[in-house]
């Protein structure tokens, strides 16, 4: 099986991205380990803070975030970083060629269930005329991402990776140490018969969606001819890995429950990244109106609707949003 440097360099990444991509990785291993010695390291439950989103910390989100925050930082090639646990960005080398954005823990409610739980990251270049500690650096629509990827906590650590040739999947080899090649080119079915929403939010979603998934509901007999299965796993990464292994679709949309927040998923953090690998798998990701990657950020933290998954079945809940 390939080591990741082998196939990186084959699909031409400069040298400063991969070792860049190679450090990130280092970090999410210390992270699996930790991860892996759950209440004997100490590391379970919560902190008495809060982040930017008015979230309770969970003390793996702090750890997580320090650990990355410090090797990407040490690198010398990262001019600023962005995190979903950070108030603000976090200068690095004035000279440095590129911008780090990540959710050091994704789904780390999870963490009190010991079930699935992840990193998610992802890389875009540094403007040369900005200063390292000016956030507007960081606003760049998804298009302009190098590379994203998540490493996802299971019962084996995977890493789902891309910088524009294709999404592939690697598996952490613990003898070894390091992520091995285990999936050359995922690969999202067009179609699908699954669908990943949490439903307890439906009676405040807007009425497309409303009257999307109430079709999928109707199966066989509705509209859609054909019985669908639902599945959630409350941690983004993890329904997304489903997506990428099996295809499906996964929405969270925009809901009424509470006006200060009528999205739940972070642009920066969670839906570019997750939007480059589903599209490089073949799948698509929108917010229902427009392509998530094409929305020009206007706020590092700020919020999105996210459908992905499955193309054709993207393309119908997008369907009913137009009508
Ligand atoms: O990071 C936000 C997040 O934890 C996602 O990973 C996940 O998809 C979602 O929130 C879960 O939301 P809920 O708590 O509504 O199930
Ligand atoms: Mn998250």
């Amino acid at each position: 099986m390939r080591r990741i440097s082998p196939v990186l360099q084959q699909d031409g990444v400069d040298s400063n991205l991969l070792s860049l991509i190679k450090t990130i990785l280092a970090a999410c291993r210390e992270i699996a380990f930790r991860v892996s010695q759950g209440e004997l390291a100490g590391v379970l439950g919560s902190t008495l803070g809060e982040n930017i989103q008015g979230e309770t910390q969970k003390k793996l989100d702090i750890i997580a975030n320090e650990l990355l925050k410090e090797v990407i930082l040490e690198t010398g090639v990262v001019k600023a970083i962005s995190s979903e646990e950070e108030d603000t960005i976090v200068a690095g080398n004035p000279k440095g060629k590129y911008l780090v954005t990540f959710d050091p823990l994704d789904g780390s409610s999870n963490t009190d269930i010991n079930s699935l739980i992840g990193t998610i990251f992802s890389i875009l270049p540094a403007p040369e005329d900005k200063a390292a500690d000016d956030a507007s650096m960081f606003l760049q629509p998804g298009t302009a991402q190098l590379a994203a990827g998540y490493v996802l906590y299971g019962p084996s650590t995977m890493l789902a990776l891309t910088t524009g040739k294709g999404t592939r999947l690697y598996t952490l080899d613990k003898t070894y140490g390091g992520f091995l090649l285990t999936e050359e080119l995922a690969t999202i079915p067009k179609y699908t018969a699954e669908f990943a929403i949490n439903m307890s939010n439906q009676r405040y979603w807007q009425p497309a969606m409303q009257t999307y998934i109430a079709d999928l509901l109707q199966g066989k007999e509705g509209p859609r001819g054909k019985n669908y299965n639902m599945r959630w796993i409350a941690a983004m990464v993890g329904d997304v890995h489903r997506v990428l292994c099996r295809g499906g679709i996964f929405a969270y949309p925009r809901d009424n429950k509470d006006a200060s927040k009528p999205d739940k998923l972070r642009l920066m953090y969670e839906a570019n990244p997750m939007s480059f690998l589903v599209e490089q798998a073949g799948g698509a990701s929108s917010t229902g109106y427009e392509r998530i990657m094409d929305i020009v950020p206007v706020d590092i933290h700020q919020r999105v609707s996210v459908i992905l998954g499955s193309k054709h079945e993207v393309e119908s809940c997008i369907a009913y949003h137009q009508r």
